[in-house]
């Protein structure tokens, strides 16, 4: 008998039902009036004395495992997916947070599309440069104090291997090896050895341009820029060009924008003078273009320089650069990537 037991018990344990009527059914089979159980405990009085005290208890057993499978089994088929262990496979998971990109991509990649509608393409360079591609193509004499213009990081000892500190050495790259013209934007990382504020930073994003063909104008550098401008910030951006000095474009210039702020009218943004520093540019100087084995009778060129973590600034409003470099998820999730 206790054999027997053991089996229904195990028959018990195997039950798993569909339906309510299945449940029904193993209801009826264990405990109905004529059921497995009734029979069992009718034949109870058979079982030799020494052995009633265990098949008792396993009967009572049994039957406490069948009232709860029946339960259990009630339970499951109102809430699919609830496990006999209670795990309700039907609860929504952890949330996932969803990443964002990084406002120095999105305004780079915004960048890229806007010269791109233009015809521009894309072209990269080392960041580990030397002494040729970073200063002296682009202009700077061997002791010219304008190389001091920008701290630079030498590699171990050797002054003509350095990080670059502007992505104008691309421009050098690009002369070097592609026919003209030459329509290209190169983004990437520069370094400076600068001590990191609010305002400056160590490694930081530049967008270098370049147009080299027959023709080209100051005018189309002017236009190519308003353009560049109404597109980042706005339709109703006006410029302004600043006489400057970079040793590889001659005329030189900077361009502000007008305080998207206060409308130019000033603010603290603004430093109340109405307009924001963007970006350097320029006209390629002919010395460059020779430097390069270009002929700079038949060929002329205009340059722009600009910082993506300025733009970035601008575009945002943010006011401390550090914000970029510490991947606070609180700032970090605050930028839409329409790009
Ligand atoms: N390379 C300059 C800088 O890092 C930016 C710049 C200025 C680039 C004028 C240019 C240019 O191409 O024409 O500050």
């Amino acid at each position: 008998m206790l054999q027997n037991i053991e089996k229904l018990l195990e028959e018990a344990r195997q039950f798993k039902a569909g339906t309510k009527e299945e449940i029904e059914q193993f209801r009826i089979k264990f405990l109905g009036k004529k059921g497995l159980l009734s029979d069992l405990f009718a034949r109870f009085k058979e079982v030799p004395a020494h052995q009633k005290k265990e098949t008792g208890q396993k009967i009572n057993q049994l039957k406490q495992f069948v009232l709860k499978k029946i339960e259990t089994q009630l339970e499951n088929l109102g809430e699919e997916g609830v496990q006999e262990d209670g795990q309700d496979l039907s609860l929504p998971g952890p949330p996932l947070a969803l990443g964002a990109r990084h406002p120095i991509s999105i305004v780079r990649n915004e960048i890229i599309s806007i010269f791109g509608r233009l015809g521009y393409t894309i072209s990269e360079g080392p960041e580990i440069e030397n002494d040729w591609h970073v200063f002296s193509a682009l202009n700077f004499p061997p002791e010219h104090p304008a190389r001091d213009m920008q701290d630079t990081f030498f590699i171990e000892k050797d002054p003509d291997i350095l990080l670059r500190t502007h992505t104008s050495s691309v421009q050098v790259r690009v002369m070097e090896k592609e026919s003209l013209p030459i329509r290209t934007i190169s983004p990437g990382r520069v370094f400076r050895n600068e001590a990191i504020s609010a305002r400056a930073h160590c490694i930081f994003h530049q967008v270098e341009g370049l147009y080299i063909d027959e023709n080209v104008s100051f005018a189309d550098l002017k236009q190519t820029l308003l353009y560049f401008a109404r597109e980042m910030f706005g339709k109703h951006v006006e410029i302004r060009l600043r006489p400057s000095y970079f040793p590889f474009t001659e005329p030189s210039a900077e361009m502000d924008i007008s305080c998207q702020i206060c409308g130019g009218k000033g603010c603290n943004v603004c430093k109340y003078t109405g307009w924001l520093e963007i970006l350097g540019c320029g006209m390629v100087d002919p010395n460059v273009l020779e430097y390069n084995n270009i002929d700079s009778i038949k060929y002329t060129g205009f340059a722009f320089g600009m910082g993506i973590e300025r733009v970035a600034m601008l575009k945002y409003q943010i006011k401390d650069l550090r914000l970029y470099f510490e991947n606070d998820l609180r700032f970090l999730e605050q930028f839409q990537a329409a790009y």
